[in-house]
């Protein structure tokens, strides 16, 4: 992927910015410029000597090192991981992976997660400390705060980071509504505000987009980044009854029992996608952008990236994204994962 390719991201992202737009959103600020799509690296913390756990994918760092190669030629930089991907090894081995890049090249994104909290004075600023140590880096460009387990107690501790410069930007992830508007509260009366959202947002999750969340972002200027839009590899069109997510993980657990009343809609995904040279999931990815969010995909296999930069070309009629959401609904299935809560209240 040389010169050529990186003209052409050029073009899909203008044509992305200009899709969703049509859709009314702006997720620009002058804060915090949200990429057209961000990488996802959960998956990353199954790779090494803590197993294959969460998703079974056999993961290693080398090919985990084209991953990020062709992530990089492709001029996708914006990188999402979390302590608690692997306990660690998800942000230790995307730190290797991206050392010898220009860390201006690229963008952190990483998290707080409460439930993991330390017993220390402040652990927010203890767990961001492990995580620079892990990243290999002085500097987060966006730090969230993972899970709303008590807002009031957790957000004042994001205002020192920001001070200190070693948070660039601030989101919070997992957050309902009202939640997002108090933790929006607490860092203004310091100057600062929540500069992004993540959520779980897919075809077959769109509880963001019901809560008004989504308005209330495009409104305020907000970027919104979906999480799971692939439905963890369930949306792929890859897996279906005969070859169902690998065994004993626990995306395995979670998706198997559902591939037969999704095959309706991966079907439709794959036949839209063959009329525009491409795939079932960079049609998903392709519906989150048009609905105006920043997908976070989480790529595991270098030809994941060339999907990401077909995404980004696709155009959908509001037809298409009608059809697409009426399939979703008819398949009856609810994919909430068991740390998010409800989002309408
Ligand atoms: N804030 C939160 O609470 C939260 C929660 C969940 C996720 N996240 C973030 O969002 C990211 C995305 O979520 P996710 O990784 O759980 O799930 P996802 O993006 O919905 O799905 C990822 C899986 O889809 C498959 N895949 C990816 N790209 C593909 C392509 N182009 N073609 C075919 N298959 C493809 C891979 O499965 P195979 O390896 O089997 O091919 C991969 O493991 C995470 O990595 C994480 O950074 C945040």
């Amino acid at each position: 992927m040389g010169g050529a390719t990186h003209q052409s991201v050029s073009a899909v992202w203008i044509k992305a910015n200009l899709a969703a737009n049509k859709y009314g959103a702006n997720m620009a600020t002058n804060n915090l410029k949200a990429p057209a799509v961000a990488l996802g690296t959960w998956a990353w913390g199954d790779s090494g000597e803590t197993g294959n756990g969460y998703f079974g994918s056999s993961l290693n760092q080398a090919e985990l090192k084209n991953v990020a190669d062709n992530a990089h030629a492709a001029g996708f930089g914006l990188w999402d991981t979390a302590m608690v991907y692997g306990m660690g090894r998800s942000e230790t081995v995307l730190g290797q992976v991206l050392k010898r890049f220009a860390r201006s090249d690229y963008q952190l994104s990483t998290k707080f997660t409460p439930q993991a909290a330390g017993t220390g004075d402040d652990p927010v600023a203890d767990m961001l400390e492990q995580s620079l140590s892990r990243l290999g880096t002085d500097y987060i460009d966006l730090y969230w705060i993972h899970n709303p387990a008590d807002v009031a107690r957790w957000t004042p501790h994001l205002i020192p980071l920001l001070k200190s410069g070693k948070v660039k930007h601030v989101g919070v992830s997992n957050h309902n509504l009202s939640e997002i508007e108090f933790a929006n509260q607490i860092l203004g009366e310091a100057g600062y505000r929540v500069e992004a959202i993540q959520n779980h947002y897919s075809l077959l999750y769109r509880a963001s987009e019901h809560a008004g969340i989504l308005d209330y972002c495009r409104k305020a200027g907000i970027p919104f980044f979906a999480y799971m839009v692939l439905e963890q590899g369930a949306l792929s069109g890859k897996y279906n009854a005969e070859n169902p997510l690998p065994r004993g993980s626990n995306r395995a657990e979670t998706y198997n029992g559902m591939l037969p009343q999704l095959k309706t809609l991966t079907d439709k995904l794959a036949s839209i996608g063959q009329q525009q040279g491409a795939a079932a999931p960079d049609v998903a990815t392709a519906w989150a952008i048009a609905k105006g969010t920043t997908p976070i995909i989480g790529a595991t296999r270098p030809n994941h990236v060339d999907g990401l930069v077909r995404a980004c070309s696709i155009t959908l009629s509001s037809d298409d994204i009608a059809e697409l959401e009426g399939l979703a609904d008819a398949t009856g299935v609810n994919t909430r994962g068991w740390w998010e809560r409800e989002m309408l209240v």
